[in-house]
C-alpha cells in the first residue's frame, strides 16, 4: 500500500515545511494550492515525482468537489490529511465584517474542511488506517481572547467543534483527528499591520513570533505513529501564551 500524505495549504510557509520535516515518510504527497506555484515547483525539485500539485479555489465549492474527486480518482486517496488552507487573516472590528465575509472564509477554510474530510475519511475507515489534522489558532486556546478577527475566530472554532465531531464518530476505527493551535506565526504571507506583530512579539513570552520550523514538529508527531492513540485533541503551540 502507498503511503500518501495529502496537505491543503502546501504552498504556505507552514505547508512547504511541513513537507520538507516528512517527505521521507510518504511515497506521494497531493500538495493542494490555489494561486502560489513557485513553492510546488521548489518541492517538486527537490522531491521530483513524490510531489503532486493539485490546484483548487477552495471559496468555490465547485472547484474544492472537483479537487476531492480528482484526488481519489487519481489513486491519491490519503492516509494522512493535513488541512492548513485558510484566507488571509485580516485585522478588522465586527462593524465592518460583512457577511460575505464570513461566508468566504467558512468556505475556504471549513467547508473544504468538511468536503475533504467526508471524502476520505471513509476511505480511511476501509483502510482500517487514517490520520487528520486540522490547523487552528491560538485563538481557540488564548485568555484574554484577542478582538478584531471574527469570521476568522469563529471559523477556527467551527473547525475545533468538527475535529471533536468526527473524533468521537471515527473513535474505534483506526481514524485520528486532531487539531494544532499555534500563535502568530512569521510567515511571508503575515498581512497583520506593523503595531499588531509589535504587541504580539511583546505578549509572548519568548519576545518573539514563531515560525514554521517552530509548530512543524507538532505536526510531524501527530502524524507519527506514536501518535496512533491520539485523537479528539487541539495541542497549542503557543510558548506559554
Ligand atoms: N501565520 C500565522 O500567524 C498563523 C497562526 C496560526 C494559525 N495559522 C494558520 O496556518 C495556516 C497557514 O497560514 P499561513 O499564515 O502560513 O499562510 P497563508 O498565506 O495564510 O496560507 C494560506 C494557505 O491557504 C491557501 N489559500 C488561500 N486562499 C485560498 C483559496 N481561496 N482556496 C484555496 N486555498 C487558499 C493559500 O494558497 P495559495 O498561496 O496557493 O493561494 C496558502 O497555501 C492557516 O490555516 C492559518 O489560519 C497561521
Amino acid at each position: 500500500m502507498s503511503r500518501i500524505l495529502c496537505v491543503s495549504g502546501a504552498s504556505s510557509d507552514v505547508g512547504c515545511c511541513l513537507i520538507r520535516a516528512v517527505a521521507e515518510n510518504y511515497d506521494r504527497i497531493v500538495c493542494h494550492y490555489n494561486r502560489s506555484m513557485e513553492p510546488m515547483r521548489e518541492l517538486q525539485e527537490q522531491f521530483g515525482e513524490k510531489i503532486v500539485p493539485i490546484q483548487a479555489d477552495f471559496s468555490d465549492e465547485t472547484s474544492t468537489v472537483r479537487f476531492a474527486r480528482t484526488v481519489v480518482e487519481s489513486g491519491l486517496a490519503p492516509q494522512h490529511f493535513v488541512h492548513l488552507a485558510a484566507s488571509s487573516f485580516v485585522n478588522v472590528k465586527f462593524g465592518k465584517t460583512d457577511w460575505k465575509s464570513f461566508e468566504r472564509e467558512i468556505g475556504i477554510d471549513f467547508r473544504s474542511a468538511v468536503i475533504l474530510s467526508q471524502t476520505f475519511a471513509p476511505l480511511m475507515v476501509k483502510q482500517k488506517y487514517g490520520k487528520i489534522i486540522y490547523m487552528l489558532s491560538s485563538m481557540i486556546v488564548q485568555k484574554p481572547e484577542k478582538p478584531f478577527s471574527t469570521a476568522y475566530t469563529c471559523t477556527k472554532h467551527a473547525l475545533f467543534g468538527l475535529m471533536k465531531s468526527l473524533a468521537a464518530e471515527y473513535a474505534g476505527k483506526h481514524v485520528t483527528v486532531n487539531a494544532v493551535s499555534p500563535s502568530v506565526i512569521d510567515t511571508k504571507f503575515l498581512r497583520i499591520p506593523g503595531l499588531v506583530k509589535q504587541m504580539n512579539i511583546e505578549s509572548s513570552p519568548i519576545k518573539r513570533l514563531l515560525t514554521p520550523e517552530d509548530v512543524v514538529p507538532t505536526f510531524a508527531f501527530l502524524l507519527s505513529p506514536g501518535a496512533d492513540t491520539i485523537t479528539g485533541q487541539n495541542i497549542p503551540v503557543t510558548a506559554g501564551n
